[in-house]
């Protein structure tokens, strides 16, 4: 054995019990009573809860987006992911004009590599369908990148699929054994709303969510829901944030279809009321955060289990570039922060009784691993699986702010956010990557993960 954790509580998706975990070449070798060591390293986790590391299945590292590039490097998301206890990353992987999908992945890997602090995978995001591309999608899923993504919305962008280009890669990933996630809102009711404010005058973060409330994001829910019941193809549904969409995805799932929901921590904490702030425009992500009714929704969606995955959608920018929409909201780069938050937040909300502990491990970590193909690997603690762990102490109080994070980000949107419990260690496939509000891993140590979704 390499290292021995002793005495915690484990905590997965489906158990809580007392044992002991031996870890050797960065897997999980043993799990039992009371492991004897010899002379091996030792944590002592009395008093402590031993989870599985969280998978943030929605990350844009380094991005280009909304005029600048995101602000978190690889290096600095991974290292902040690292220190909020998620141990793997999705990221996502635009697709140039004329580029392929593997390619589009290799691009970004060579970026990425050098980088990670813990391990990640991407999804392509399809924005150039040619005959070509789902001709690609078998030899994609072989390589062992399984899920792609389409925007309904951002046209001028040119990152826009339209119902015609959702229909052929939902048939063509049903065919391939793939899985299409969309971004859900309806570009031309967007387009129409904020032309009107703009020429009326009102500019400020407030009207970014006027333009994009609660029906705009309804309406492409339900045309995706529409369009993946009629072809009979799987379906994810990233940062749902509004509830008559949570109803539709509940319809669909008590029908029997496989649809998956996804939220983020932001449309669990904020309500549409942070508009109104004087930083309002630190909060603009699209879709915005929608009203306390949403807010509520969504909680139910994770308790009754149709929301199936918490993510971040991780790409925040700095506050200087946020600022260039002091005057006029639709020059503010869209993208919140998350990706060290999002273990933290939803551990506590478990801590203080709203959602239990499994729970929590079974959207931010044993779901993404199922639902995007590496449930082999990630996603619980059992024997043979990548020690992938947070030693969690439920009774540490903590404060989120700028400076206690590790990013390379001047701000956050939950300063101030007060947290019951917190981690306190994250192992990387073995490996201490986070001790004590330190960083102690090193950039290129994560590794690229290939995937199979299984159906
Ligand atoms: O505002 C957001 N969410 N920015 C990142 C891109 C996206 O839509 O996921
Ligand atoms: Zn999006
Ligand atoms: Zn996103």
């Amino acid at each position: 054995m390499d290292l021995i954790i002793k005495n915690g509580v484990i905590i997965t998706a489906k158990d809580t019990y007392k044992a002991d975990i031996g870890i050797k070449n960065g897997k999980i070798a043993v799990i039992g009573k009371e492991i004897e060591g010899s002379g091996e390293e030792i944590i002592d986790a009395e008093g402590k809860y031993v989870l599985p590391g969280a998978i943030d299945a929605h990350t844009h590292l380094e991005m280009p987006f909304g005029g600048t590039i995101s602000a978190d490097s690889y290096e600095a998301g991974t290292r902040a992911a690292a220190c909020g206890g998620t141990t793997t990353v999705f990221d996502f992987a635009l697709q140039q004009k004329g580029h392929g999908i593997i390619q589009t992945a290799r691009e970004r890997d060579e970026l990425c590599a050098p980088q990670a602090c813990v391990d990640y995978a991407f999804h392509v995001v399809i924005s150039d369908l040619r005959p070509e591309i789902l001709d690609e999608f078998q030899a994609a899923v072989d390589y062992g990148l399984p899920s792609f993504k389409v925007y309904m919305v951002y046209k001028k962008e040119g990152l826009m699929a339209d119902d015609g280009v959702l229909c052929q890669v939902l048939e063509k990933s049903k065919e391939t054994g793939a899985l299409i996630s969309v971004h859900a809102e309806n570009p031309d009711l967007i387009d129409i709303r904020t032309d009107k404010y703009l020429k009326e005058g009102k500019t400020s973060a407030w009207y970014h969510y006027m333009s994009r409330p609660e029906f705009v994001e309804a309406e492409a829910d339900k045309r995706a829901i529409h369009w993946a019941k009629s072809l009979n193809a799987p379906l994810y549904i990233v940062h749902l944030a509004n509830k008559e969409g949570m109803e539709e995805v509940k319809r669909a799932k008590d029908e029997g279809y496989e649809i998956y929901a996804e939220t983020c921590p932001q449309y669990l904490y904020f309500t549409s009321e942070v508009y109104k702030r004087e930083d309002g425009r630190n909060f603009v992500c699209s879709p915005p955060m929608k009203g306390k009714e949403s807010l509520d929704a969504l909680w139910k969606g994770i308790k009754t289990g149709d929301i199936s995955t918490i993510a971040t959608d991780h790409c925040p920018f700095q506050s200087s570039e946020k600022d260039w929409g002091k005057d006029d909201f639709t020059k503010i780069p869209n993208g919140c922060m998350g990706i060290e938050n999002m273990y933290p937040y939803m551990l506590s909300e478990a801590n203080k009784g709203r959602i239990s502990f499994n729970k929590a491990v079974e959207v931010c970590s044993a779901n993404p691993a199922k639902i995007f193909g590496c449930d082999n690997q990630k996603g619980s603690i059992v024997i043979g699986k990548d020690a992938d762990i947070v030693i969690y102490d439920p009774k540490k109080e903590f404060t989120i702010s700028k400076n206690n994070m590790h990013s390379d980000v001047d701000y956050t949107i939950w300063e101030g956010v007060k947290l019951k419990g917190y981690p306190v260690m994250t192992l990387s496939r073995g490996k201490l990557v986070f001790k004590d509000g330190e960083f102690v891993g090193k950039p290129g140590w994560g590794k690229f993960l290939k995937r199979k979704i299984k159906r």
